[in-house]
Protein backbone atom coordinates (compact mmCIF):
# COMPACT_ATOMS: atom_id res chain seq x y z
CA UNK A 1 0.00 0.00 0.00
CA UNK A 2 1.91 3.45 -1.09
CA UNK A 3 1.69 6.10 1.83
CA UNK A 4 -0.69 8.49 -0.25
CA UNK A 5 -3.44 5.31 0.29
CA UNK A 6 -2.38 4.05 3.66
CA UNK A 7 -3.06 8.41 5.10
CA UNK A 8 -6.32 7.93 3.01
CA UNK A 9 -7.18 5.04 4.29
CA UNK A 10 -6.48 6.32 7.78
CA UNK A 11 -8.31 9.71 7.39
CA UNK A 12 -11.65 7.35 6.90
CA UNK A 13 -11.22 5.51 9.91
CA UNK A 14 -10.94 8.44 11.40
CA UNK A 15 -14.11 10.24 10.08
CA UNK A 16 -16.01 7.26 11.04
CA UNK A 17 -14.61 7.64 14.75
CA UNK A 18 -15.46 10.98 15.13
CA UNK A 19 -19.07 10.82 13.27
CA UNK A 20 -19.69 7.65 15.84
CA UNK A 21 -18.52 9.33 18.46
CA UNK A 22 -20.62 12.61 17.71
CA UNK A 23 -23.60 10.42 17.30
CA UNK A 24 -23.27 8.83 20.93
CA UNK A 25 -23.24 12.23 22.93
CA UNK A 26 -25.52 14.05 20.63
CA UNK A 27 -27.88 10.75 21.86
CA UNK A 28 -27.52 11.31 25.57
CA UNK A 29 -26.93 15.08 25.93
CA UNK A 30 -30.39 16.21 26.30
CA UNK A 31 -30.85 13.28 29.08
CA UNK A 32 -30.84 14.59 32.78
CA UNK A 33 -28.43 12.85 34.88
CA UNK A 34 -31.34 10.30 35.86
CA UNK A 35 -31.96 9.07 32.87
CA UNK A 36 -28.49 8.40 32.06
CA UNK A 37 -27.77 6.73 36.00
CA UNK A 38 -30.95 4.53 36.34
CA UNK A 39 -31.17 1.58 34.93
CA UNK A 40 -34.51 1.40 33.82
CA UNK A 41 -35.42 -1.61 33.21
CA UNK A 42 -33.48 -5.65 34.52
CA UNK A 43 -33.40 -6.17 31.01
CA UNK A 44 -31.43 -3.33 29.92
CA UNK A 45 -27.98 -1.60 31.08
CA UNK A 46 -27.92 1.29 32.61
CA UNK A 47 -26.65 4.32 29.97
CA UNK A 48 -23.73 5.37 31.60
CA UNK A 49 -22.68 1.33 31.85
CA UNK A 50 -23.14 1.39 27.82
CA UNK A 51 -21.05 4.28 27.85
CA UNK A 52 -18.33 3.36 30.09
CA UNK A 53 -18.38 -0.23 27.99
CA UNK A 54 -18.05 1.66 24.94
CA UNK A 55 -14.73 3.23 26.19
CA UNK A 56 -13.50 0.17 27.59
CA UNK A 57 -14.37 -1.79 24.32
CA UNK A 58 -12.19 0.70 22.24
CA UNK A 59 -9.31 0.43 25.17
CA UNK A 60 -9.34 -2.95 24.59
CA UNK A 61 -9.28 -3.05 20.56
CA UNK A 62 -7.61 0.26 20.13
CA UNK A 63 -5.25 -0.16 22.42
CA UNK A 64 -3.98 -2.86 24.02
CA UNK A 65 -4.78 -5.54 21.43
CA UNK A 66 -2.47 -2.81 19.55
CA UNK A 67 0.12 -2.88 21.83
CA UNK A 68 -0.31 -0.10 24.03
CA UNK A 69 -0.24 -0.44 27.75
CA UNK A 70 -4.09 0.88 28.18
CA UNK A 71 -5.00 3.24 30.57
CA UNK A 72 -7.53 2.86 32.97
CA UNK A 73 -7.81 1.45 36.79
CA UNK A 74 -7.62 -2.64 35.61
CA UNK A 75 -10.78 -2.41 37.47
CA UNK A 76 -12.79 -1.22 34.77
CA UNK A 77 -12.43 -4.34 32.77
CA UNK A 78 -14.28 -6.43 35.23
CA UNK A 79 -17.07 -3.89 35.49
CA UNK A 80 -17.45 -3.51 31.85
CA UNK A 81 -16.95 -7.12 31.26
CA UNK A 82 -20.45 -8.28 29.79
CA UNK A 83 -20.15 -11.76 30.66
CA UNK A 84 -18.79 -11.04 34.18
CA UNK A 85 -21.96 -8.72 34.58
CA UNK A 86 -25.62 -10.15 33.03
CA UNK A 87 -27.54 -6.86 32.25
CA UNK A 88 -29.68 -7.79 35.28
CA UNK A 89 -26.82 -6.69 37.76
CA UNK A 90 -25.50 -3.12 35.84
CA UNK A 91 -27.83 -0.95 38.11
CA UNK A 92 -25.20 -2.24 41.18
CA UNK A 93 -21.93 -1.92 39.78
CA UNK A 94 -18.76 0.40 40.45
CA UNK A 95 -19.86 1.51 37.00
CA UNK A 96 -18.37 5.50 36.30
CA UNK A 97 -20.72 8.00 36.66
CA UNK A 98 -21.77 9.81 33.52
CA UNK A 99 -19.23 12.63 33.54
CA UNK A 100 -16.10 10.18 34.55
CA UNK A 101 -17.54 8.23 31.54
CA UNK A 102 -17.00 10.65 29.65
CA UNK A 103 -13.41 11.61 30.53
CA UNK A 104 -12.77 7.80 29.61
CA UNK A 105 -14.01 8.27 26.54
CA UNK A 106 -12.11 11.17 25.51
CA UNK A 107 -9.43 9.79 26.97
CA UNK A 108 -9.40 6.44 25.07
CA UNK A 109 -10.24 8.11 21.99
CA UNK A 110 -6.93 10.65 22.14
CA UNK A 111 -4.48 7.69 22.83
CA UNK A 112 -6.53 5.60 20.27
CA UNK A 113 -6.22 8.57 17.18
CA UNK A 114 -2.46 8.91 18.54
CA UNK A 115 -1.76 5.28 18.10
CA UNK A 116 -3.30 4.59 14.93
CA UNK A 117 -0.89 7.72 13.11
CA UNK A 118 1.90 5.54 14.20
CA UNK A 119 -0.02 1.72 13.30
CA UNK A 120 0.56 0.74 9.94
CA UNK A 121 -2.33 -0.71 8.61
CA UNK A 122 -0.19 -4.21 7.42
CA UNK A 123 -2.41 -6.33 5.14
CA UNK A 124 -0.21 -9.55 6.47
CA UNK A 125 -1.98 -8.27 10.12
CA UNK A 126 -5.85 -9.57 10.23
CA UNK A 127 -6.40 -7.41 12.68
CA UNK A 128 -5.42 -3.95 11.60
CA UNK A 129 -5.78 -5.12 7.43
CA UNK A 130 -8.06 -3.10 5.84
CA UNK A 131 -8.92 -1.04 8.89
CA UNK A 132 -10.64 -4.30 10.45
CA UNK A 133 -10.01 -3.37 13.94
CA UNK A 134 -11.66 0.48 13.73
CA UNK A 135 -14.43 -0.87 11.84
CA UNK A 136 -14.95 -3.28 14.40
CA UNK A 137 -14.79 -0.69 17.05
CA UNK A 138 -17.01 2.00 15.17
CA UNK A 139 -19.83 -0.83 14.61
CA UNK A 140 -19.50 -1.46 18.17
CA UNK A 141 -20.57 1.99 19.31
CA UNK A 142 -23.49 2.16 17.01
CA UNK A 143 -24.80 -0.59 18.17
CA UNK A 144 -24.56 0.26 21.81
CA UNK A 145 -26.56 3.85 20.51
CA UNK A 146 -29.38 1.19 19.30
CA UNK A 147 -29.34 -0.38 22.81
CA UNK A 148 -29.51 2.58 24.53
CA UNK A 149 -32.53 3.51 22.36
CA UNK A 150 -34.02 0.39 23.13
CA UNK A 151 -33.50 0.97 27.18
CA UNK A 152 -34.96 4.56 26.50
CA UNK A 153 -37.52 2.84 24.64
CA UNK A 154 -38.83 0.68 27.46
CA UNK A 155 -39.62 3.45 29.55
CA UNK A 156 -41.46 5.98 27.29
CA UNK A 157 -44.02 6.40 29.51
CA UNK A 158 -42.81 9.04 31.70
CA UNK A 159 -39.00 9.77 29.72
CA UNK A 160 -39.51 12.37 27.06
CA UNK A 161 -36.42 12.41 24.27
CA UNK A 162 -36.34 15.87 23.12
CA UNK A 163 -34.88 14.97 19.72
CA UNK A 164 -37.66 11.84 19.21
CA UNK A 165 -40.04 13.52 16.78
CA UNK A 166 -40.76 11.08 14.43
CA UNK A 167 -44.16 12.83 13.95
CA UNK A 168 -44.88 14.22 10.13
CA UNK A 169 -41.32 13.67 8.86
CA UNK A 170 -42.22 10.44 6.58
CA UNK A 171 -41.50 10.85 3.02
CA UNK A 172 -44.77 9.66 2.29
CA UNK A 173 -47.07 10.31 -0.43
CA UNK A 174 -46.58 7.15 -2.64
CA UNK A 175 -49.65 5.03 -1.57
CA UNK A 176 -49.24 0.96 -2.30
CA UNK A 177 -50.49 -2.15 -1.68
CA UNK A 178 -49.30 -3.34 1.51
CA UNK A 179 -49.84 -6.86 1.08
CA UNK A 180 -48.65 -7.00 -2.69
CA UNK A 181 -45.65 -9.64 -2.73
CA UNK A 182 -42.70 -10.48 -5.10
CA UNK A 183 -41.38 -14.03 -6.42
CA UNK A 184 -37.75 -15.06 -5.91
CA UNK A 185 -37.57 -18.02 -8.73
CA UNK A 186 -35.84 -21.46 -7.12
CA UNK A 187 -32.00 -22.41 -7.52
CA UNK A 188 -28.40 -21.51 -5.87
CA UNK A 189 -26.84 -18.14 -4.84
CA UNK A 190 -24.13 -16.55 -2.32
CA UNK A 191 -24.91 -16.10 1.07
CA UNK A 192 -22.78 -14.78 3.57
CA UNK A 193 -19.07 -12.64 2.20
CA UNK A 194 -15.63 -12.82 2.14
CA UNK A 195 -15.13 -9.32 3.85
CA UNK A 196 -12.80 -8.92 6.11
CA UNK A 197 -12.60 -5.23 6.60
CA UNK A 198 -16.48 -4.89 8.00
CA UNK A 199 -18.61 -7.83 8.07
CA UNK A 200 -18.19 -9.79 11.44
CA UNK A 201 -17.19 -13.55 11.69
CA UNK A 202 -20.61 -14.86 11.97
CA UNK A 203 -21.10 -13.21 8.18
CA UNK A 204 -18.22 -15.30 6.61
CA UNK A 205 -17.54 -17.55 4.20
CA UNK A 206 -19.50 -16.88 1.80
CA UNK A 207 -21.21 -20.10 0.06
CA UNK A 208 -23.61 -20.87 -1.81
CA UNK A 209 -27.31 -21.95 -0.53
CA UNK A 210 -29.58 -23.66 -2.68
CA UNK A 211 -33.58 -22.74 -2.03
CA UNK A 212 -36.47 -23.43 -3.74
CA UNK A 213 -38.77 -20.55 -5.09
CA UNK A 214 -41.23 -18.78 -2.98
CA UNK A 215 -42.83 -15.40 -2.59
CA UNK A 216 -42.10 -12.54 -0.12
CA UNK A 217 -44.04 -9.95 0.60
CA UNK A 218 -43.03 -6.79 -1.16
CA UNK A 219 -43.01 -4.34 2.43
CA UNK A 220 -42.57 -5.18 5.95
CA UNK A 221 -45.92 -6.34 7.60
CA UNK A 222 -48.11 -2.73 8.69
CA UNK A 223 -49.56 -1.56 11.80
CA UNK A 224 -52.23 -2.28 9.63
CA UNK A 225 -52.23 -5.79 9.04
CA UNK A 226 -50.73 -6.38 12.51
CA UNK A 227 -54.24 -3.97 13.77
CA UNK A 228 -56.26 -6.94 11.78
CA UNK A 229 -54.86 -9.66 13.75
CA UNK A 230 -55.35 -7.74 16.79
CA UNK A 231 -58.87 -7.10 16.00
CA UNK A 232 -59.78 -10.72 14.86
CA UNK A 233 -58.38 -11.86 18.61
CA UNK A 234 -55.03 -13.02 17.37
CA UNK A 235 -53.74 -13.10 20.59
CA UNK A 236 -56.43 -15.63 22.07
CA UNK A 237 -56.47 -17.81 19.33
CA UNK A 238 -54.04 -20.65 20.65
CA UNK A 239 -53.79 -22.63 17.09
CA UNK A 240 -52.15 -19.93 15.55
CA UNK A 241 -49.50 -19.61 18.42
CA UNK A 242 -46.60 -22.37 18.71
CA UNK A 243 -46.72 -23.95 22.38
CA UNK A 244 -43.90 -21.62 23.62
CA UNK A 245 -45.79 -18.77 22.27
CA UNK A 246 -48.48 -19.54 23.80
CA UNK A 247 -46.69 -20.33 27.27
CA UNK A 248 -45.09 -16.71 26.92
CA UNK A 249 -48.43 -15.37 25.96
CA UNK A 250 -49.74 -16.63 29.06
CA UNK A 251 -47.50 -15.20 31.29
CA UNK A 252 -47.21 -11.59 29.65
CA UNK A 253 -49.85 -9.02 29.75
CA UNK A 254 -49.12 -8.27 26.18
CA UNK A 255 -52.13 -7.93 23.58
CA UNK A 256 -50.53 -5.06 20.75
CA UNK A 257 -47.25 -4.59 20.02
CA UNK A 258 -45.33 -2.97 22.80
CA UNK A 259 -46.37 1.30 22.57
CA UNK A 260 -49.78 0.74 21.22
CA UNK A 261 -52.35 2.51 22.97
CA UNK A 262 -56.20 2.14 22.65
CA UNK A 263 -57.18 5.76 21.29
CA UNK A 264 -60.61 5.32 22.64
CA UNK A 265 -62.70 4.79 19.37
CA UNK A 266 -61.45 1.67 17.85
CA UNK A 267 -58.15 2.48 16.65
CA UNK A 268 -54.39 2.70 17.88
CA UNK A 269 -52.11 5.49 19.21
CA UNK A 270 -48.38 4.79 19.98
CA UNK A 271 -46.16 5.80 22.12
CA UNK A 272 -42.37 6.43 21.45
CA UNK A 273 -39.67 8.28 23.98
CA UNK A 274 -42.16 10.06 25.85
CA UNK A 275 -44.30 11.48 22.38
CA UNK A 276 -48.26 10.05 22.02
CA UNK A 277 -49.41 10.27 18.35
CA UNK A 278 -51.87 8.42 15.95
CA UNK A 279 -50.43 5.43 14.67
CA UNK A 280 -49.98 5.46 11.04
CA UNK A 281 -51.48 2.68 9.64
CA UNK A 282 -49.26 2.17 6.71
CA UNK A 283 -46.14 2.18 8.69
CA UNK A 284 -44.21 -1.17 9.47
CA UNK A 285 -44.92 -2.89 12.67
CA UNK A 286 -42.42 -2.75 15.00
CA UNK A 287 -41.53 -3.89 18.81
CA UNK A 288 -43.11 -7.91 18.56
CA UNK A 289 -41.51 -10.60 19.92
CA UNK A 290 -40.58 -13.83 17.82
CA UNK A 291 -43.65 -15.71 19.01
CA UNK A 292 -45.84 -12.37 18.08
CA UNK A 293 -44.44 -12.32 14.48
CA UNK A 294 -44.87 -16.58 14.18
CA UNK A 295 -48.49 -16.38 15.50
CA UNK A 296 -49.24 -13.20 12.97
CA UNK A 297 -48.02 -14.97 10.17
CA UNK A 298 -49.88 -18.17 11.14
CA UNK A 299 -53.15 -16.50 11.14
CA UNK A 300 -52.11 -14.20 8.37
CA UNK A 301 -51.59 -18.19 6.14
CA UNK A 302 -47.94 -16.94 5.47
CA UNK A 303 -44.76 -17.62 7.70
CA UNK A 304 -41.46 -16.34 8.28
CA UNK A 305 -38.81 -16.34 5.73
CA UNK A 306 -35.38 -18.32 6.57
CA UNK A 307 -32.38 -15.80 6.92
CA UNK A 308 -31.46 -17.64 3.51
CA UNK A 309 -34.45 -16.80 2.28
CA UNK A 310 -34.50 -13.18 3.09
CA UNK A 311 -30.73 -12.51 2.35
CA UNK A 312 -31.37 -14.14 -0.81
CA UNK A 313 -34.39 -11.38 -1.68
CA UNK A 314 -32.51 -8.54 -0.27
CA UNK A 315 -28.93 -9.29 -1.56
CA UNK A 316 -28.95 -11.82 -4.60
CA UNK A 317 -28.70 -10.13 -8.48
CA UNK A 318 -29.67 -13.05 -10.89
CA UNK A 319 -28.79 -11.33 -13.97
CA UNK A 320 -25.67 -10.49 -12.56
CA UNK A 321 -25.22 -14.03 -10.70
CA UNK A 322 -23.71 -12.13 -7.50
CA UNK A 323 -24.69 -10.58 -4.66
CA UNK A 324 -25.34 -6.60 -3.90
CA UNK A 325 -23.80 -5.19 -0.71
CA UNK A 326 -27.44 -3.56 -0.18
CA UNK A 327 -30.40 -4.55 -1.61
CA UNK A 328 -30.25 -1.55 -3.94
CA UNK A 329 -26.60 -2.03 -4.85
CA UNK A 330 -23.32 -0.98 -4.06
CA UNK A 331 -23.52 2.78 -2.96
CA UNK A 332 -23.61 3.29 0.84
CA UNK A 333 -27.13 3.96 1.92
CA UNK A 334 -28.89 7.48 1.26
CA UNK A 335 -32.26 9.43 2.53
CA UNK A 336 -33.50 7.87 -0.65
CA UNK A 337 -33.24 4.31 -0.12
CA UNK A 338 -33.51 3.92 3.59
CA UNK A 339 -34.73 4.99 6.61
CA UNK A 340 -31.45 4.13 9.07
CA UNK A 341 -29.25 6.49 11.42
CA UNK A 342 -32.37 8.29 13.62
CA UNK A 343 -32.82 10.78 11.23
CA UNK A 344 -36.68 9.31 11.86
CA UNK A 345 -37.21 8.53 15.32
CA UNK A 346 -39.30 5.53 14.08
CA UNK A 347 -39.77 3.23 10.76
CA UNK A 348 -41.55 5.09 7.92
CA UNK A 349 -44.59 4.40 5.81
CA UNK A 350 -44.49 1.99 3.33
CA UNK A 351 -43.43 2.45 0.07
CA UNK A 352 -41.60 5.55 1.19
CA UNK A 353 -38.06 3.84 -0.72
CA UNK A 354 -38.70 2.83 -3.92
CA UNK A 355 -35.14 3.59 -4.92
CA UNK A 356 -34.47 0.90 -2.05
CA UNK A 357 -35.50 -2.26 -3.84
CA UNK A 358 -33.75 -5.06 -4.01
CA UNK A 359 -33.17 -7.17 -7.58
CA UNK A 360 -36.37 -8.75 -6.81
CA UNK A 361 -38.31 -5.81 -6.48
CA UNK A 362 -38.58 -6.31 -2.21
CA UNK A 363 -38.33 -2.85 -0.71
CA UNK A 364 -37.77 -1.45 3.23
CA UNK A 365 -35.14 -4.83 3.52
CA UNK A 366 -32.62 -2.73 5.19
CA UNK A 367 -33.67 0.16 7.48
CA UNK A 368 -37.10 1.15 9.64
CA UNK A 369 -37.06 -2.45 11.35
CA UNK A 370 -35.36 -5.58 11.39
CA UNK A 371 -37.11 -8.46 10.93
CA UNK A 372 -37.62 -12.10 12.76
CA UNK A 373 -36.65 -14.90 10.27
CA UNK A 374 -37.30 -18.66 10.95
CA UNK A 375 -33.63 -19.61 11.77
CA UNK A 376 -31.97 -20.37 14.96
CA UNK A 377 -27.98 -18.64 15.33
CA UNK A 378 -26.09 -21.23 13.19
CA UNK A 379 -22.48 -20.72 12.03
CA UNK A 380 -22.03 -20.62 8.46
CA UNK A 381 -20.40 -24.11 6.89
CA UNK A 382 -16.50 -22.91 7.29
CA UNK A 383 -17.33 -20.28 10.28
CA UNK A 384 -13.91 -19.20 12.39
CA UNK A 385 -13.92 -17.04 15.35
CA UNK A 386 -12.38 -13.95 14.47
CA UNK A 387 -11.25 -11.60 16.31
CA UNK A 388 -13.42 -13.28 19.78
CA UNK A 389 -15.20 -15.55 20.56
CA UNK A 390 -17.71 -13.64 22.65
CA UNK A 391 -19.30 -11.68 19.78
CA UNK A 392 -20.44 -14.56 17.72
CA UNK A 393 -19.23 -18.07 18.94
CA UNK A 394 -20.97 -17.86 22.76
CA UNK A 395 -24.48 -16.97 20.90
CA UNK A 396 -24.00 -19.65 18.27
CA UNK A 397 -26.65 -22.76 18.51
CA UNK A 398 -28.35 -21.08 21.83
CA UNK A 399 -31.73 -19.66 21.91
CA UNK A 400 -31.94 -17.11 19.64
CA UNK A 401 -33.52 -16.17 16.07
CA UNK A 402 -31.92 -14.24 13.78
CA UNK A 403 -33.05 -11.23 13.03
CA UNK A 404 -32.13 -9.49 9.59
CA UNK A 405 -31.93 -6.14 7.86
CA UNK A 406 -31.55 -2.93 9.75
CA UNK A 407 -33.97 -0.25 11.97
CA UNK A 408 -34.77 3.09 11.50
CA UNK A 409 -32.30 3.52 15.22
CA UNK A 410 -29.37 1.39 13.19
CA UNK A 411 -26.30 3.32 11.81
CA UNK A 412 -25.29 2.71 8.59
CA UNK A 413 -21.90 1.48 9.74
CA UNK A 414 -24.01 -1.66 10.79
CA UNK A 415 -26.59 -1.65 7.72
CA UNK A 416 -25.86 -4.33 5.41
CA UNK A 417 -27.17 -7.26 3.61
CA UNK A 418 -25.27 -10.21 5.14
CA UNK A 419 -25.73 -8.21 8.52
CA UNK A 420 -26.73 -11.35 11.11
CA UNK A 421 -28.54 -9.69 14.36
CA UNK A 422 -29.86 -12.35 16.74
CA UNK A 423 -32.28 -12.51 20.23
CA UNK A 424 -33.87 -14.23 22.38
CA UNK A 425 -37.60 -14.86 20.83
CA UNK A 426 -39.23 -13.47 23.82
CA UNK A 427 -37.73 -10.20 23.55
CA UNK A 428 -39.56 -7.21 22.10
CA UNK A 429 -37.50 -4.15 22.82
CA UNK A 430 -36.35 -4.16 19.36
CA UNK A 431 -36.84 -1.90 16.58
CA UNK A 432 -37.99 -5.32 15.48
CA UNK A 433 -40.82 -6.44 12.70
CA UNK A 434 -42.44 -8.80 10.61
CA UNK A 435 -42.11 -9.91 6.75
CA UNK A 436 -44.07 -12.80 5.29
CA UNK A 437 -42.46 -15.97 3.46
CA UNK A 438 -45.66 -17.18 0.96
CA UNK A 439 -45.13 -21.00 -0.80
CA UNK A 440 -47.29 -20.30 -3.61
CA UNK A 441 -47.89 -17.53 -6.01
CA UNK A 442 -51.20 -15.50 -5.94
CA UNK A 443 -52.99 -13.81 -3.63
CA UNK A 444 -54.17 -16.11 -0.51
CA UNK A 445 -53.82 -15.24 3.31
CA UNK A 446 -53.24 -11.47 4.52
C1 LIG B 1 -25.14 -8.25 17.63
C2 LIG B 1 -26.67 -6.69 18.56
C3 LIG B 1 -26.74 -8.99 19.24
O1 LIG B 1 -26.03 -6.12 21.41
O2 LIG B 1 -25.67 -8.13 22.11
C4 LIG B 1 -22.62 -5.32 21.49
C5 LIG B 1 -23.88 -6.53 19.62
N1 LIG B 1 -21.83 -7.22 20.90
N2 LIG B 1 -21.55 -5.57 22.24
C6 LIG B 1 -25.56 -7.24 21.26
C7 LIG B 1 -22.80 -6.36 20.65
C8 LIG B 1 -21.05 -6.73 21.88
C9 LIG B 1 -24.86 -7.61 19.97
N3 LIG B 1 -25.84 -7.88 18.85
FE1 LIG C 1 -20.77 -4.39 23.78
Amino acid sequence: MSLAHSLQRKRALVRALHRGRRRTLALVAPLDDDAVHRQHVPIMSPLAWDLGHVANYEELWLLRALGHGGLAEPGLDRVYNPFENPRWVRGDLPALPRTEAMGYLAEVRAEALGLLRATELDPGRPLVADGFVYQLVVQHEAMHQETMLQALGLRADTLRHPLASWRGLGPGGRRVDDRDRVLVAGGPFTMGTHDRSRAFDNERPAHTTELAGFALDRYPVTARRYAAFVADGGYDRPEVWSQRGWDWRDEHAHRTPQGWLPDGDGGWLVRRFGHVAPLDPREPVQHVSYFEAEAFAAWAGGRLPTEAEWEKAAAWDPAAGRARTWPWGQRPPSPATANLGRRRWGPAPVGSFPAGASAYGAEQLVGDCYEWTSSGFEPYPGYATFPYPEYSEVFLGGDYRVLRGASWASDAAVSRATFRNWDHPYRRQLFAGIRLAWDRPGREGR
